[in-house]
């Protein structure tokens, strides 16, 4: 459903983004790993019309959309979960999920909020809470099912576990698989490759804006000391935390 082929971005005369394919599709979490400024924000803005394409090609049910605008792109049915999640802390749940359905018909709210309720049953219960009282996780379901209620039939997630305690990223990646096995074609980005390759199906790892690897997640779990040096984690102690907040 989405393909993105030889994707290039740049900021001025840097070029994060240097020639990126990988494709996503229905009912399926494609992860790109990639350390520390490896351009996975970077490609992910470029794939939903965040920041100008310098070449390379992204479609969607193979109708080109590369170039278009972002609100465009929401429309044709993909949907960015942006990096720190973004939810509005003084607003409730509710009007944050209200917040996601802009784009979507009016009509189709009660169902909307329904299916994200079913998914969330957490969001449900906190409904007039503001999103600021949520702890990290919940907020991260909240951004999730913000990003839902634009009747999208792919996601872009962008590290999503960041900053969450491990309890909580389990119950994140379990999220991230229900919406997959609901139909949507994921994309996932992280860092950690322990964390990712937990729910991914297919995998990208890019380096300095390069995928260096591409393949099924069961090859990149079983050489995962290879795509651990391609991370640079090879050199990282096991117990050093995640930075936070970046
Ligand atoms: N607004 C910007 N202007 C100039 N360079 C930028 C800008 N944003 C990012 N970069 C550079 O582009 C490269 C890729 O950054 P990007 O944010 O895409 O990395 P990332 O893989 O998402 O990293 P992280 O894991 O830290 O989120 C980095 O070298 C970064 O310094
Ligand atoms: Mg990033």
């Amino acid at each position: 459903m989405l393909e993105v082929s030889d994707l290039h971005v740049s900021y001025g005369a840097v070029e994060a983004v240097r020639g990126i394919s990988l494709s996503v599709t229905p009912g399926r979490v494609t992860l790109v790993l990639g350390a520390n400024g490896a351009g996975k924000t970077t490609t992910l803005r470029g794939i939903c019309g965040l920041l100008p394409i310098r070449r390379g090609v992204v479609t969607l049910d193979s109708n080109q959309i590369g170039g278009m605008s972002p609100h465009r792109i929401v429309r044709r049915g993909m949907v960015l979960v942006p990096e720190g999640r973004r939810v509005f802390a003084p607003l409730s749940v509710l009007e944050n999920l209200r917040l996601g359905a802009y784009t979507a018909p009016r009509s189709q709210f009660d169902a909307d909020l329904a299916r994200v309720f079913e998914l969330f049953p957490i969001l449900s219960d906190r409904r007039s809470s503001a999103a600021g009282l949520l702890s990290g996780g919940e907020q991260q379901m909240l951004a999730f099912g913000r990003g839902m209620m634009s009747q999208p039939r792919v996601m872009l997630m962008d590290e999503p576990s960041m900053g969450l305690a491990p309890a909580m990223v389990d119950s994140v990646l379990n999220s991230v698989r229900q919406i997959a096995d609901s139909g949507m074609g994921v994309l996932i980005v992280e860092q950690n490759a322990d964390v990712g390759l937990e729910a991914a199906d297919d995998v990208v790892v890019v380096a300095r804006g390069e995928v260096v690897f591409s393949g099924p997640a069961d090859v990149a779990r079983s050489h995962s000391s290879v795509v651990r040096a391609f991370l640079g984690e090879a050199a990282l102690a096991e117990t050093q935390p995640r930075a936070e907040g970046r």
